[in-house]
């Protein structure tokens, strides 16, 4: 049975936004990047998912397709964006098979909440290699595409259809700096200096290259491996809730839409002004735990999702 439409998307968009487009998504089976994809789908593009676990991106696309009736979604296991050559394959099998890339969210991430005292140089050099070099690889291998798309698509046409937009998913903890994460803070921060530049090196050629900041989104699973304390972290976002998923798709519909034309280079924090109430109680910070007290003690959430078992061996 296909997930209710209000799950995934809000009500503002009109139907066919994106025929006969196409959209590249590295990390297209994580909770947020498959809802991002699925209101894409929703709206006419075909898709193409990659993900290092093969059962769950074809999973993944199997179900994202149920989204329209008609939508060509692949999804394309045991592809690591850390490897150039993953990347660029799977690039190549979704231009031959869907025939062409007009968008892109490059949304594949690693994280776990670690202390700067327990965290060897090779799990910092995962986050960044995953995040940075990752998100520099699908790049590079999209480019040629999203020029092509951009040619077929000046702004502005008629009938609106856009072509030759890229997008990013980071985050916000590197603003204001973040204890527990400090992996992920600079490699998300490498992510949105990469996708300016783009942005200025590609601009000329028609591609918008943005970035798109999730603050703490229920039910995903960077929340489950972020904290155990959902609901207070929802209590104190200014906006009065936890973000939803769809509050991402809708900042994505929006970039890639003829209604975002002109923003290129930018930053959207989709975050209800979390980020601005500070970093020092974010992830890994249970309520009973106290900034800086916890980093004396060494303690994190329990039971996180990819939380260390054992004590640090450094
Ligand atoms: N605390 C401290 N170090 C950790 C850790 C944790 N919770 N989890 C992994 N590491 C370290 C490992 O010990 C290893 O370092 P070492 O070789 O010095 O021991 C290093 O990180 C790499 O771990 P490994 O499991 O070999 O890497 P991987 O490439 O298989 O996995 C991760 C990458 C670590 C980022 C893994 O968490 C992952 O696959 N994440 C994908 C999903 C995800 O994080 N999504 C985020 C959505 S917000």
């Amino acid at each position: 049975m296909s997930l209710p439409e209000s799950e995934y998307m809000s009500p503002t968009w009109r139907d066919g936004l994106f025929n006969n487009r196409v959209v590249f998504v590295t990390g297209g089976a994580g909770t947020i990047c498959s809802a991002q994809t699925r209101a894409l789908v929703r709206l006419g593009a075909d898709a193409c998912i990659i993900g290092r676990n093969v059962e769950k991106t074809e999973k993944a696309a199997k179900d994202i397709a149920t989204a329209r009736a008609g939508a060509r979604v692949i999804g394309i296991g045991g592809c690591d964006v850390r490897n150039f050559q993953s990347v660029a394959d799977a690039v190549e099998r979704c231009v031959k098979e869907l025939g062409a890339i007009d968008f892109v969210i490059a949304g594949a991430a690693g994280n776990f909440v670690v202390p700067l005292s327990g965290m060897s140089p090779n799990a910092f050099k995962s986050v960044i290699d995953i995040d940075v070099l990752g998100t520099f690889n699908t790049v590079k291998a999209t480019l040629p595409h999203l020029v092509t798309s951009a040619e077929k698509n000046p702004h502005a046409k008629a009938e609106g259809r856009t072509g030759g937009r890229i997008l990013a998913v980071s985050a916000t903890f590197h603003y204001t700096g973040m204890p527990l994460q400090a992996h992920v803070a600079a490699a998300k921060a490498g992510v949105d200096s990469l996708m300016t530049s783009v942005a200025l090196e590609y601009g000329p050629r028609g591609v918008t290259s943005n970035v798109i900041a999730p603050g703490p989104i229920a039910n995903t699973e960077g929340m489950a491996r972020l904290s155990n304390a959902e609901a207070e972290i929802g209590s104190r976002v200014p906006g009065g809730r936890l973000g939803a998923v769809r509050d991402i798709s809708d900042a994505t519909v929006y970039l890639f839409s003829d209604a975002g034309s002109y923003v290129n280079g930018h930053v959207l924090v989709v975050d209800g002004a979390s980020w601005r109430m500070g970093g020092a109680n974010g992830p890994g910070v249970d309520s009973t735990m106290q900034y800086p007290n916890y980093l004396f003690t060494g303690e994190i959430s329990k039971g996180l999702a990819g939380g260390k078992k054992s004590k640090s061996k450094l």
